[in-house]
């Protein structure tokens, strides 16, 4: 069986890509490759890479295809702030394309990357059934290819939509913009852990590996259990307040706990129930946050990981990215007027 991972160069995807390797699956791997090559040059050989863009992609590649899982986008609320037309553009028109192509080339399965911001601020533990409340244009884009993409399931195309908690763990395209790494990495960095104000907001989690497994486990089910469903992905246990969390964290890397705060309070807080991923699809998260922590902090420790690198904000490297972009457009232009 063959599955197309767009945005299989990043964070969840170049972990993704190699679960599926390890289960047998043929698979292509679509990216624009934001953050370089290396997170899949291990993988390089063994799987098909094309460089392209959801947005303008030949298609006839997914006549040979028979399943898609789209992960590409713009992938955090502050990037989705950067150019809010081009989040709408990618995260939103992008993968509603990919996922009508996707039928219109006899696709059999199309699995969705959303995530649990689509809550927003609520109270009370939320299901799938939940009003959203989405904050961001990262999280408004979620919800609006939910939708549209959830009206083109049928018989012979299945479509499924996982909302992922917040990711942690290592990967080797690493996201120090999430709240696990970061805490690590802070710690790592200042011997003090960063605290977002006001420490009192609540978040699911859920390891890199876990989520790449749901995914994995949407592909096997049967297609009554999954066909036109979303899935909360992550598990009840792993709800927690960020001040909490990041006890937590340095309890895991055994180190005191040391802090310090920033950013202004934030707006978003959700806790998530997880019952129906585990009571439908079997899914149970293998790996817990203290273990996320310590794999990080190792990681960093080994050299593994630079803490430096500026790929691993992704705020700031698409910024950068922009800039650059604009740049080269003015000397373009400089160069037509003379
Ligand atoms: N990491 C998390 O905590 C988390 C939580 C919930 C949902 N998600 C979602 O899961 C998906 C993967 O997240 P991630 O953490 O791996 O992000 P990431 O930024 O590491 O990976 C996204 C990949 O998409 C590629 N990409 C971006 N725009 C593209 C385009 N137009 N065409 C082709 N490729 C493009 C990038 O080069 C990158 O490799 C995203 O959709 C994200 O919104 C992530």
């Amino acid at each position: 069986m063959r599955v197309l991972v767009t945005g299989g160069g990043g964070y969840i995807g170049s972990i993704l890509c190699r679960s599926l390797l390890e289960n047998g699956y043929d698979v292509l791997c679509l990216d624009r490759f934001f953050f370089g090559m290396k997170p899949i040059e291990e993988i390089a050989d063994k799987i098909e890479i094309i460089k392209d863009d959801i947005r303008w992609f030949e298609p006839e590649i997914l006549r040979r295809v028979d399943a898609v899982f789209d992960l590409a986008s713009l992938s955090n609320d502050p990037t989705g702030e950067l150019d809010p037309q081009k989040t709408l553009e990618i995260n939103y028109k992008g993968r509603v394309r990919v996922a009508k192509l996707s039928r219109e080339y006899g696709v059999k399965k199309y699995v969705l990357a959303s995530t649990c911001s689509v809550y927003g601020f609520q109270d009370g533990l939320l299901t799938e059934e939940s009003a959203l409340n989405p904050l961001t244009t990262y999280a408004k884009a979620n919800v609006l290819v939910e939708k549209e993409i959830l009206l083109l399931a049928d018989k012979s195309f299945t479509v499924t939509v996982l909302r992922q908690a917040t990711v942690y763990g290592y990967s080797s395209r690493m996201r120090f913009d999430l709240a696990i790494n970061g805490m690590v990495l802070g710690f790592y960095k200042n011997g003090k852990i960063p605290i977002m104000r006001d420490g009192k907001q609540w978040r699911p989690f859920v390891h890199v590996k876990d989520t790449s497994n749901a995914f994995i486990k949407v592909l096997e089910a049967e297609q009554e259990l999954v066909n036109r469903q979303i899935f909360n992905v992550g598990s009840n246990d792993q709800n927690i307040q960020i001040f909490d969390l990041a006890r937590l964290v340095a309890e895991s890397i055994n180190m005191p706990f040391n802090y310090e705060w920033y950013g202004s309070p934030d707006k978003r807080s959700y806790r998530v129930n997880f019952n129906k991923i585990k009571e439908t699809l079997n899914f149970k998260a293998e790996h817990t946050i203290e273990e996320g922590a310590k794999e990080v902090f190792a990681a960093l420790k080994d050299g593994k990981l630079n803490p430096d690198d500026p790929r691993t904000i992704t705020v700031k490297w698409y910024k950068h990215l922009l800039e650059a972009h604009k740049l080269i457009r003015e000397v373009e232009m400089k160069g037509l007027i003379l």
